[in-house]
């Protein structure tokens, strides 16, 4: 069988997603995971966007061995450079230039002739090898370019050196048929194309990101780029979940093979949701929580006489264990850190002590603890270390012969104590309109979720919210049995993302 390689780009093109911003620790703690899920190259960044970028790709390159780490360039030698220096340190550093090849692009974007942008592109690699033989060059909008020009393209850079050339269908245009065919015309009439590996980079605008990919993958494409849970610009890139999955599953039919370890699989979508605070849609394919419910009586009949008549992927193959593990106040200290262990997150011994009091508070009120209950209490505890914005009290009110009030006491970044009060349309309202009181703050509420991590009255409620704080767009997440409580801590962690992030200037590519 042949090998698709697979580049996983949920730390870059995925990083776009308004509000997904990641601290660099929390980048840097999904590249590890990308590396025990087996894709083989991480892209880690886009470091001339930001200092903060830069650092993040760099500190990646430095720590997480046995894969290889890119990130993205523009065809400028500037940012050719700063890939170079985050990445230098890598097991095996590669380098990602990307530059537009449809007339839309070069027109409304260069305001360039098809020539012109053509010479930049060889010039950039060309440049690029200076530093290393591994070049990725990406043709972007290909999906909507003239078919002549980008063979001609995809010709003349990997005559420049490239050893990747990359099709990306950037605004997710295309469909199977059209997009199948321009991987095929290139793989049969650019005469050099077996001196590269041939990649595809597709968008899901039109719902075929996946479709697509694997249209590309059966006229010969061998590396495809994809993310975690499907996040990307705009409808988000292929997900990464979907495309292993049906090449594993349609064995026979696609003939391919990646080294994907598939059990890892929920884990690593668990962990990118808890960490960019996007949840997945319940009836997400593979990784959503509905994925493997079998709700209609006909199909459960079905289901417990033989598991095939509904269900065409083993649970256990993507890391869905067959019983939920629940843990109780009694379940002792070594079961707790042996469970975290099983849900991949590993924490040090003065950060075990912390959660595992949160732990036995949690457990006094539920009684039963779930995996999703640790892992929500986990990004609570991360909030919570990494916070600067402190909720210290939290009184709130309401009832239907007075109006909703909140009074909220907080501890600011420079150690301060402040508090105020409001009214509001409901306790929320009112908790948030003191907290902008104290903050000084204009904040527009883009969404507000409110679900519950598991089942019954006890439940935590886990709350997430998407906040326009001045010119950018943050989401904050927690987690807590009381929705108040939760709503409030959720705006907080939103706040205290901004402190992350306020030294970046952020440009997407
Ligand atoms: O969508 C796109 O074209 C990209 C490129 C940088 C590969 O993200
Ligand atoms: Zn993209």
């Amino acid at each position: 069988m042949d090998r698709i390689y697979i580049l996983d780009t949920t730390l870059r093109d995925g990083e776009q997603v308004p509000g997904a911003k990641l601290a660099a620790g929390e980048k840097l703690e999904i590249a590890r995971q990308l590396a025990v899920l087996g894709v083989d190259v991480i892209e880690a960044g886009f470091p001339a966007s930001s200092p903060g970028d830069f650092q993040a790709v760099r500190t990646i390159a430095q720590e997480v061995r046995g894969v290889g780490i890119t990130a993205l360039a523009r065809a400028v030698s500037k940012d050719i450079d700063a890939v170079w220096e985050a990445v230098r340190e890598a097991e095996f550093p590669q380098i990602h230039i990307v530059l537009g090849v449809s007339d839309i692009h070069l027109e409304g974007k260069f305001r360039r002739s098809r020539e012109e942008v053509l010479a930049m592109g060889v010039e950039a690699v060309r440049y690029a090898k200076k530093y290393t033989p591994y070049v990725e060059y990406s043709t972007e909008d290909a999906g909507r370019a003239d078919l002549e020009y980008l063979k001609e393209t995809v010709s003349r850079v990997i005559d420049a050196g490239a050893t990747v050339v990359n099709i990306p269908d950037t605004t997710g245009y295309c469909d199977p048929e059209q997009f199948g065919h321009i991987i095929h015309t290139l793989k049969t009439e650019v005469a050099n194309i077996d001196r590269a590996i041939l990649s595809v980079h597709c968008h899901n605008d039109l719902g075929m990101a996946t479709a697509n990919t694997l249209a590309a993958i059966k006229n010969g494409a061998r590396r495809i780029e994809v993310t975690v849970n499907g996040l990307g610009e705009r409808a988000g890139n292929t997900a990464l979940e979907e495309v292993v999955m049906a090449i594993k599953v349609k064995a026979d039919l696609y003939q391919v093979m990646t080294t994907i370890h598939t059990e890892e699989i929920t884990r690593t979508s668990r962990l990118v949701s808890n960490l960019t605070g996007i949840w997945v849609q319940p009836n997400k394919a593979i990784v959503g929580s509905n994925a493997f419910a079998h709700s209609s009586g006909i199909h459960q009949d079905g289901v417990l006489k033989s598991r095939q008549t509904y269900e065409i992927i083993d649970p256990q193959s993507v890391g869905i264990a067959e019983s939920r593990m629940v843990l109780t106040a009694r379940s002792g200290r070594h079961a707790v850190r042996a469970r975290l262990q099983d849900l991949g997150r590993t924490i040090d011994d003065a950060q075990f002590e912390l959660f595992h009091q949160q732990f036995l508070e949690l457990a006094d009120r539920k009684k039963e603890v779930y995996d999703e209950d640790l892992l929500a209490l986990l990004t609570q505890e991360n909030a919570v270390a990494a916070s600067a914005y402190e909720l210290l009290s939290l009184e709130a009110s309401s009832g239907t012969t007075r109006s909703p009030g909140a009074t909220v006491r907080l501890r600011l970044p420079d150690g301060r104590e402040k508090s105020a009060e409001a009214t509001g349309s409901g306790p929320v309202d009112a908790a948030y309109s003191a907290i902008n009181r104290i903050l000084g703050q204009t904040v527009r509420i883009l969404e507000f979720s409110l679900q519950s991590v598991t089942e019954g009255i006890d439940a935590q409620a886990r709350v997430s919210v998407r906040l326009a704080i001045g010119s950018d767009v943050f989401i904050g997440r927690a987690t807590d049995s009381d929705v108040v409580i939760s709503a409030v801590q959720a705006y907080l962690d939103a706040f205290n993302r901004t402190l992350h992030h306020s030294t970046q200037v952020h440009q997407s590519a």
